[in-house]
């Protein structure tokens, strides 16, 4: 029996998952770490971080499975994306990493609109410029750190510190360079307008591989600090957006996958680089070859609820709490809820955006305002699916949801009939680091594509279907999303 490891590099962990050739998850080890914020709105990392946090938990997943580094056919990185890790030119770390969760850059994101165009810019790399993604980090170095810029020979992602550490070579994959938008979304490289523009010397971008395709192999040294095997090849793998997708089979156009965690991502693979016409959802490369996504990003959808819960319902359990809101009818009576507790992404980029309650009268308990929140973040994440379908993808009959808010029967279902789609869940609960695990499989030769591993291996398992509160919820959508426009000038001043 053959094993491949997939390593996901997150914000607060690194997980390795080791995957046996039937597709089953072996076992899972995680080496946890903090991030930095040195300033508000600020969030960095020290990039040693990973890789200790990376050979911490290959160690571990290898001595609580017993399976030996000679039995693991391939490796398979994913992590958390738009991160901008500066090296020199040995590799070594010149700062911390700025991560995607920074909101320093503002300004510099004005600044990358006057460089390219913002029409340009739109364009050729399929987004605007928004403070998560790697640009304009590199912008707000250039002209805030002169002394560590002059000493850039290397810009990587964070995935792409472990895969340096692991095999000594400089590679990112694609859908992770599209996230620097930095990219030809077409051409699916380097744009060499958009990097020229900005100032950026063309070298310190590495060459960019395919999902499955292997990048290079376990070093020596590596071995020894991990128990891997010398000589172990390295695939691509993807950013963690795009390799959850893979995880959960969502790799051919039409087949769009939802993830309910602390944040929402509605994402969509597409097989022509769509992009919305204001680059206002995202519109990235798939890990998948020649396939490409569109992405929208909620910033609070599982993270309202775990707010409400905490702060209305302090100690009941998130079961007990969404099963006492389907006692009241779909509409939650009236009341309406934005999700936009820490701003938003997509489909409104805008860090001042506000949570709020609309419509609230005596009648309404606790669970109106459960069912609210659960209906509010469905609204939400509806707005970003509609900007997809106009912008040319075709409306899902499938959506594949992952992440812990899917554990809700009630949410289910909400989401069923708001998005219009059956919701499916899948038979791994280990997201990103699965799907690396599948492009790792691929490298290894077990399949000939993605799309014939994640068919042999992600089991699927529908749970809810549009219902007939479909009308009612299309009516409180209509209201729901004349709110933020109306309340906009109120964020903006309170
Ligand atoms: C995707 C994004 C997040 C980070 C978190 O655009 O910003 O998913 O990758 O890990």
């Amino acid at each position: 029996m053959g094993f491949v490891l997939g390593i996901d590099v997150s914000t607060t962990a690194t997980k390795a998952v080791l995957i046996d050739d039937a597709g089953a998850v072996r076992g899972s080890a995680a080496s946890e770490y903090g991030f930095d914020v040195p300033h508000p709105l600020w969030s960095e990392q020290d990039p040693h971080l990973w890789w200790s946090g990376a050979t911490g938990a290959i160690q571990a997943v290898l001595a609580s499975t017993g399976v030996t580094g000679d039995r693991i056919d391939a490796i398979g990185l994913t992590g958390q994306m738009h991160g901008a890790v500066l090296l020199g030119a040995d590799g070594d770390v010149l700062r911390p990493a700025i991560l995607w969760n920074d909101q320093r850059t503002a300004a510099e994101c004005d600044a990358i609109r006057r460089a390219v165009g913002p029409e340009r810019l739109i364009e050729v790399t399929g987004n605007d410029a928004l403070t998560g993604f790697t640009a304009p980090k590199l912008v707000w170095v250039r002209d805030h750190e002169p002394d560590v810029w002059g000493r850039v020979r290397h810009v990587l992602l964070p995935k792409d510190y472990v895969r340096l550490r692991l095999t000594g070579d400089y590679v990112l994959d694609k859908a992770d360079g599209a996230g620097t938008i930095l990219f030809d979304l077409a051409a699916r490289d380097w744009s060499t307008e958009v990097v020229a523009a900005l100032g950026i010397d063309p070298a310190w971008m590495p060459p960019t591989r395919e999902g499955p395709e292997v990048t290079g192999t376990v070093t020596a040294e590596a071995a020894g600090a991990t128990g891997l095997r010398a000589g172990t090849p390295v695939v691509a793998g993807g950013g963690d957006q795009a390799a959850n997708a893979v995880g959960v089979g969502a790799v051919r156009s039409g087949t769009v996958a939802l993830s309910l965690g602390t944040s929402g991502v509605i994402f969509a693979t597409t097989d022509r680089p769509l992009h919305e016409p204001r680059g206002i959802v995202h519109a990235f490369c798939h890990a998948v070859p020649g396939r490409w996504h569109m992405m929208s990003v909620m910033l609070s959808a599982a993270g309202s609820l775990r707010w409400f819960r905490d702060t209305v319902a302090p100690g009941v359990d998130f079961g007990d709490l969404t099963a006492r809101a389907a006692d009241v009818p779909a509409g939650s009576g009236g009341l309406l809820f934005l999700p936009y507790l820490t701003g938003e992404r997509s489909p409104h980029p805008d860090p001042l955006a506000r949570g709020a309650f609309v419509g609230l009268t005596v009648a309404h308990d606790r669970r109106h305002l459960t069912r609210a929140v659960l209906e509010g973040v469905a609204f939400g994440l509806r707005d970003g699916l509609d900007l997809m379908i106009a912008a040319g993808m075709p409306a899902p009959d499938q959506i594949r949801a992952s992440g812990g808010g899917t554990a809700s029967p009630l949410w289910r279902q909400i989401l069923a009939d708001v998005l219009q789609a059956e919701i499916a869940t899948v038979s791994t609960t280990e997201g990103a680091a699965y799907g690396a695990g599948l492009l790792a499989a691929v490298g290894a030769g077990w399949y000939p594509s993605v799309e014939a591993a994640a068919d042999a291996l992600v089991r699927v398992q529908p749970v809810a279907a549009p219902g007939p509160d479909g009308e009612r919820y299309a009516r409180a959508h209509a209201i729901y999303r004349a709110l933020y426009p109306a309340l906009a000038p109120t964020f903006r001043a309170s």
